[in-house]
């Protein structure tokens, strides 16, 4: 099946302006907030070898058997278009043998083969964190609280959070054969996909959105039940952690998450507003990963958090009616060269310029402003030129007057509004 030159793949979307401009302050916001905790930015590839993805999320994981885009490169070679940022992250701080702890942040592109519907694109976008080297409960706090700080500072107040705890390698076996027996008891009611995750790994019968599954696993074995002494406590560290800051958060025994890699905290951000696909961002601890794809042992922490299903959530500031633009507009070609400069100085000066040259009549030249939505323009004719002004248009009032050089830039300044 070819799709038509003039439409975009099923599953992405387009960002115009202005929502490429809210976007932009949406990974801005995320930016400085991982700054603030420390984090460095990380730029990983967004394609990486299947087995990095095949290895970390999961072989029985939803991503693997179903949402990953895997092709062969001409070479032969297995690749797969990143579907989550961790596993990618860990490679990198193995292979460029990065010294732990190490704070690192991301903000890119991810591609999941899913059904698309509101908040669930086949292209999506993600910033997260992964804190790796750290062991402590507190850092498990802090991720969480930054995330529930991004939403804040976003206005989405219908964020809420679950957190939940799925043991270590001592209390999951115990958990694991306990959930086994009880499924088996209702192997009839469970669909044909957990019937093979019943004998591969019975955890993941809690991610299973068929509505029978969901009700076999209702009073099923959680993993909070089988923790360990030094699980137990690890979590009732992260919880008191986040109660002293008075961070509300719900427990959630079934929260398990769908990859493979969590062991003790696993935590989700979900909110009212999105409709079935709820979930604004999630994470959780991985303390095996790194020594699974064979580096040192190391402890892991981090959360990645959706930036269309952000966008969704957070309540949209009117645009404002007029950009942080001015238009120079000439008047004959001997002005030419002089509105060249203008824009030149103009811009080394940090103010946002743009000179049509192509319209060779000032009305023309006016109407471009116009589409550009521009918050004014600065006029250079023979007159002005000889007097060293300009005339300076506001085009949301319409006024007009005359401002020395020396004054242009802040004069067009204060006509930026909001
Ligand atoms: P995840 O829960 O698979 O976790 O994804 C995190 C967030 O990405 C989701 O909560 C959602 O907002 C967004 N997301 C996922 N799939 C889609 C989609 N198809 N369309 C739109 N948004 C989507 C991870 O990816 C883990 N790597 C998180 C993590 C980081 N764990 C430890 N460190």
């Amino acid at each position: 099946m070819s799709g038509t030159p003039r439409s975009r793949p099923k599953g992405t979307q387009d960002f115009v302006p202005p929502d490429s401009g809210r976007m932009l302050h949406v990974e801005d916001v995320f930016r400085r907030l991982a700054e603030l905790g420390g984090y460095q930015e990380i730029v990983t590839p967004t394609f990486e070898h299947t087995d990095v993805f095949v290895k970390s999320s999961g072989e029985d994981s939803d991503i693997v058997t179903k949402e990953m885009y895997s092709f062969k490169d001409r070479g032969e070679r297995d690749l797969t278009l990143r579907p989550e940022g961790t596993p990618g992250v860990v490679r990198a701080v193995i292979e460029n043998r990065l010294r732990v702890p190490c704070r690192l942040y991301y903000v890119g592109p991810f591609f999941r083969y899913g059904r698309p519907q509101k908040g669930r694109f086949r292209e999506f976008y993600q910033v997260g964190v992964e804190a790796l080297g750290e062991a402590s409960p507190l850092v498990d706090a802090d991720i969480i609280y930054l995330g529930t700080e991004f939403f804040r500072s976003l206005g989405i107040s219908d964020c809420t959070v679950q957190v939940n705890s799925i043991g270590c390698r001592e209390c999951r076996p115990a958990h694991r054969e306990a959930l086994r027996k009880f499924l088996l008891d209702r192997k009839g009611r469970l669909c044909a996909d957990c019937h093979v995750r019943l004998e591969r790994n019975p955890l993941r019968v809690f991610d299973c959105k068929v509505e029978d599954c969901r009700a076999a696993v209702q009073d099923a074995p959680t993993p909070r039940q089988y923790l360990c002494k030094a699980c137990e406590r690890h979590h009732e560290q992260v919880l008191s952690a986040l109660s002293r800051r008075g961070l509300l958060h719900e427990a959630n025994d079934r929260l398990v998450r769908g990859l493979d890699y969590y062991n003790r905290t696993t935590f989700e951000y979900i909110s009212a507003s999105l409709g079935a696909q709820d979930s604004l961002g999630g994470g959780g601890r991985y303390d095996y990963l790194v020594g699974d794809f064979g580096g040192p042992d190391t402890p892991g922490i981090g959360v990645a958090i959706g930036l269309e299903r952000t966008m969704l959530a957070a309540p949209v500031a009117p645009a404002p009616a007029r950009r942080h633009l001015a238009f120079v507009v000439w008047l004959t070609d001997a002005e030419l060269g002089a509105a060249q400069d203008l824009a030149d100085r103009l811009r080394a000066d940090g103010v946002p310029v743009q000179v049509d040259y192509d319209a060779r009549k000032v009305k023309g030249q006016f109407k471009s402003a116009d589409a550009a939505q521009a918050a004014c323009c600065i006029i250079i004719g023979p007159d002005e030129l000889a007097k060293g002004v300009y005339s300076l248009k506001d085009l949301a009032t319409g006024e007009q007057r005359e401002v020395s050089s020396d004054a242009v830039s802040e004069a067009v300044r204060a006509l930026f509004r909001d």
